[in-house]
């Protein structure tokens, strides 16, 4: 195990569109090696989730997990770490919902992305066994910003930017001017 160096924006691989998981690889040590290499990364740095991409491999794989009791937002509840190879997003609601999303590849800002609320994800187990769920709220929004990785698209190409728009902005006045509270309908999340 080891934890692996994570490619910041502006590095090339963050840009390019991942290969699938071929099914040669599936099962295989050294995706296994590589999916235990990322779990310990993501612990490391305290992401919700994290994309081969991130870690310099342009492959169709992310992993995601949370403790719901060390989230800012305890009713976001836990989400039990799961391994998505090759995986499709279809919309099942589009009503936008925002939340303020941070990345291990952006790191020191945060942005408000409005995504859709419902989703349906088929993806292959690391062993290839084809699965399927239907993330909605909090959940849906680290699947998408996750699955984003894999196609080459970061969260700030996503969050409302121009006059009057203050959505993109350092951790240090997120903390001081934006993190809402309780009752607010936006979270948040970091990758
Ligand atoms: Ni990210």
């Amino acid at each position: 195990m080891a934890i692996l160096k994570v490619a910041r924006m502006g590095h090339p691989i963050l840009r390019q569109k991942a290969r699938p998981v071929s099914s040669e690889e599936f099962g295989s040590d050294d995706l296994m090696g590589l999916i235990e290499d990322m779990m310990e990364t993501m612990e490391e740095y305290g992401g919700i989730g994290l994309a081969a991409p991130q870690v310099h491999e342009s492959l169709q794989l992310a992993i995601i997990g949370f403790d719901g009791d060390n989230n800012r937002y305890p009713d976001m509840g836990d989400q039990e770490l799961l391994v998505l190879c090759n995986p499709v997003i279809t919309v099942l609601d589009e009503e936008k919902q925002g939340y303020w999303e941070g990345c291990l590849s952006v790191p020191g800002l945060r942005g408000k992305v409005y995504r859709p609320r419902k989703i349906r994800v088929d993806f292959q187990d690391p062993e290839g066994k084809s699965k399927h769920i239907e993330p909605e709220g909090f959940l849906a929004t680290v699947f998408q910003h996750e699955l984003d990785h894999l196609a080459g698209v970061l969260y700030i190409d996503r969050v409302e930017q121009g006059p009057g728009k203050t959505e993109l902005v350092f951790q240090e006045e997120y903390d001081r001017y934006h993190v809402p509270d309780e009752d607010d309908e936006v979270g948040e999340m970091t990758d």
